[in-house]
């Protein structure tokens, strides 16, 4: 058994934020399932949000954040965000972060949807996830032990504490490693739909991890389906960014109709559910989308990321069109947290996508992730600096013992499309009604105390993809109005007398519950 202070699963923005703001005498280990790069905070290619120009300010990124959380986020947890969000920027500048300016060498500002502002950071024009990461990923220090192609599958909790997990490494030996905190930074879930922007390992491991130990689970029925995914040959291959539509793309119809002119008064940029769910209609009735950048200068130059992905899928820049289609890309809810990070399972915490600290709403504001990231990994970092780690770890942690195989899971294809079809952008009763049932006949929770050390990590990948689905199925079902990233077509308004604050929390064993108001995890002193 490997015993450290701070353990952190993942490897994203907000994993190696926290690494590097610990204090240098904690010992540190980051465990993830793949390469460190193979994330979703690496593929992000718009910005980071931050109220930094002379017309900005913080109390206007406020604003914007719950316009596009339809209100339903927790205001204080947006407010200190927001508010703390110019000095996370001006912080990694003078470490010697390398951001895109002007020939006058000031930040360039972008614009996004929803955003009153140009108030968007970029790196590498289209490549700010990329820059972002590659600067923290060396600046970390050799406190922290790096492991790679490590892939958890238990966390550990005794007397009511979550103390370690079970990891495999790619010789699918088992190892335990106990620690005195342990981190969910696992990102989000958009691999259990057809469409994704996200990293091949965004498949809600975290999410399920943490639920099947007894975590409370919240407002997993919002999912951000981002509008523009670039389309070739009957599949998705990552993003269109939002920024081309911020420097003057339209969206039009094959015959060049203008998508978006009468739908919403921020016509292209309005926020990211309404534009997909347009589009979504244009394509049930089978019209293809394309995304018109005739007006966007210098595209290649600006863009070289979607370029290159244009290029790679033949995609015929001179055309002026690229193909379109609207697909998962961002998960608000998630293991509910306090502002600092912790869960409802002492010692286990939960950081960006993962997490649930209701700052997002209903629907995530374009660049307020990494964003979030940067904020969440330094907030737990000084909470963490503080606490006492002298205090011995148990030397006895049992994983699950009852021993039974994970049978007749079905495959990524039937769980992907069914999620897509039927749990996806545009949601009915009977489609989720459906989509329970289906999942149901699995009998997932009859495996919660089942040792999976025997199963395949494709095998467990699959188990944590459906109990994902399930807690997304069940909390779109329950919440009979639509908001931000939820939207059902039998319920097509906001009931903001019944939904508008009120979150539905999800917990092994328990009815799911209806809170009626954003009910806060005490943190712990
Ligand atoms: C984009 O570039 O369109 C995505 C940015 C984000 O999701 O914040």
């Amino acid at each position: 058994m490997r015993q450290t202070d701070v353990l952190i699963i993942g490897s994203g923005v907000a994993a190696f934020q926290l690494a590097n703001k610990l204090r240098h005498d904690i010992n540190v280990i980051i465990i993830t399932k793949s390469m460190i790069t193979e994330t979703n905070s690496y593929l992000a290619q718009g910005g980071i949000a931050a109220a930094l120009s002379d017309q900005d300010n913080s109390a206007k990124h406020f604003k914007d954040t719950l316009e596009a959380g339809r209100y339903h986020n927790d205001p204080e947890a947006v407010k200190t965000l927001t508010s703390e969000a110019p000095a996370l920027i001006k912080a990694l500048q003078q470490q010697g972060c390398l951001f895109d300016k002007d020939k006058q060498g000031q930040l360039l500002l972008g614009l996004e949807g929803a955003h009153s502002e140009k108030r968007i950071v970029h790196g590498g024009g289209d490549a700010t996830g990329k820059t972002l990461m590659d600067f923290l990923i060396a600046y970390t220090s050799s406190h922290v032990e790096i492991l790679e192609n490590y892939y958890v599958y238990e966390l550990l909790v005794k007397n009511n504490r979550c103390v370690g997990v079970k990891a495999k490494g790619s010789d699918q030996q088992v190892e335990i490693f106990a620690a005195r905190h342990i981190i969910l930074a696992t990102g989000g879930c958009g691999q259990l739909y057809r469409y994704s922007s996200n990293a091949e390992t965004a498949t809600g491991d975290g999410i399920a991890l943490a639920y099947l130990a007894g975590a409370d689970i919240t407002d997993m029925e919002f999912i951000q389906f981002h509008p523009t995914l670039l389309y070739a040959n009957g599949k998705t291959h990552g993003l269109v960014s939002e920024a081309v539509r911020g420097e003057g793309g339209r969206l039009i119809t094959a015959d060049g109709n203008e998508l978006m002119r009468d739908v919403h008064p921020l016509s292209d940029l309005a926020p990211r559910h309404i534009v997909s769910q347009t589009i979504y209609q244009s394509l049930s009735r089978g019209e293809q989308v394309y995304l018109d950048i005739t007006h966007v200068k210098n595209f290649t130059a600006r863009f070289p990321t979607i370029a290159q992905l244009c290029r790679k899928n033949h995609i015929d820049l001179t055309s002026k069109q690229i193909p379109v289609v609207p697909g998962s890309h961002f998960l608000m809810g998630g293991i509910k947290t306090d502002v600092i990070g912790q869960s409802s399972l002492p010692g286990l915490y939960a950081l960006g996508e993962t997490a649930c600290t209701g700052v997002h709403g209903a629907n995530r504001l374009a660049s307020n992730s990494l964003l979030e990231g940067l904020f969440a990994g330094k907030k737990l970092a000084e909470w963490l600096n503080k606490q006492d780690y002298t205090w011995d770890l148990p030397h006895d942690i049992e994983g699950k013992s009852k021993k039974s195989e994970l049978a007749c899971l079905p495959n990524l294809h039937d769980i992907k499309h069914s999620m897509m079809e039927r749990v996806g952008i545009v949601r009915s009763h009977n489609g989720l009604l459906a989509q329970k049932n289906w999942l149901n006949s699995f009998q997932l929770e009859e495996y919660r105390h089942v040792n999976l050390d025997a199963a395949t990590t494709e095998t467990i990948t699959r188990f944590f993809m459906l109990v994902t689905a399930a807690l997304i199925t069940n909390g779109a079902l329950q919440r009979t109005e639509s908001r931000g990233g939820h939207y059902r077509v039998d319920f097509p308004c906001e009931d903001n007398n019944n939904w508008r604050q009120h979150q539905l929390i999800q917990r092994l064993g328990r009815r799911l519950e209806k809170q009626d108001e954003q009910t806060k995890i005490k943190t712990a002193t």
